[in-house]
């Protein structure tokens, strides 16, 4: 290159890369376009995923009846849960067993039987103990499994608060 062509080059114009109508449109309407979807889908996102990431209510404790009504003879008593699974909202009844031991303490157990889940009943043989219904199980007033059934009664955690009881999640029988 000779010293006159490299003169005329460096004093050359910079030459801007312009950009075109179509492109210019292209990105307008890509850009609207993908904001409006992201508007439209992201709320039916959040909301098909929400119930998974909320809590489950564990834990919650359920009031069922002032204390001064327990008594040592076992008595059956219902309440209503409210329950979310995924999508699934619901306020089942459930039931439970409550009375006192022999140091005045108040304990709840399940109705449901452990053989094949028929609901129990007290002293409905005259013999001061849960009987089932179905297959003959039967069980003593602190839920042992005495026939039939594999295992004892399920137990509610409970506790007193200002005269009144209530119960919470469900767990294994820690009475036998
Ligand atoms: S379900 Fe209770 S004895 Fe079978």
């Amino acid at each position: 290159m000779s010293n006159h062509e490299h003169h005329e080059t460096a004093h050359r114009p910079v030459q801007r890369k312009e950009m075109s109508r179509r492109q210019f449109l292209s990105y307008t309407l890509g850009g609207t376009t993908a904001f409006m979807v992201g508007g439209a889908v992201l709320p039916m996102v959040r909301f098909a995923v929400d119930p998974l990431l909320e809590k489950k209510g564990e834990g919650t404790w359920v009031k069922v009846v002032e204390a001064s009504k327990i008594t040592n003879e076992p008595q059956e008593f219902k309440f209503q849960i409210h329950q979310v699974d995924g999508w699934y909202v619901s306020d089942p009844e459930l039931a439970a067993w409550i009375s006192k031991d022999a140091n005045g303490e108040i304990f709840a157990l399940s109705p449901v039987c452990k053989h094949l889940g028929c609901t129990i009943g007290w002293n409905t043989k005259g013999k001061n103990e849960y009987d089932c219904p179905c297959h003959d199980a039967r069980y003593t007033k602190d839920g042992k499994n005495l026939a039939v059934a594999p295992n004892p009664l399920d137990e509610y955690e409970v506790k007193v608060e200002d005269g009144t009881v209530y119960v919470g999640p469900i767990k294994a029988n820690s009475r036998v």
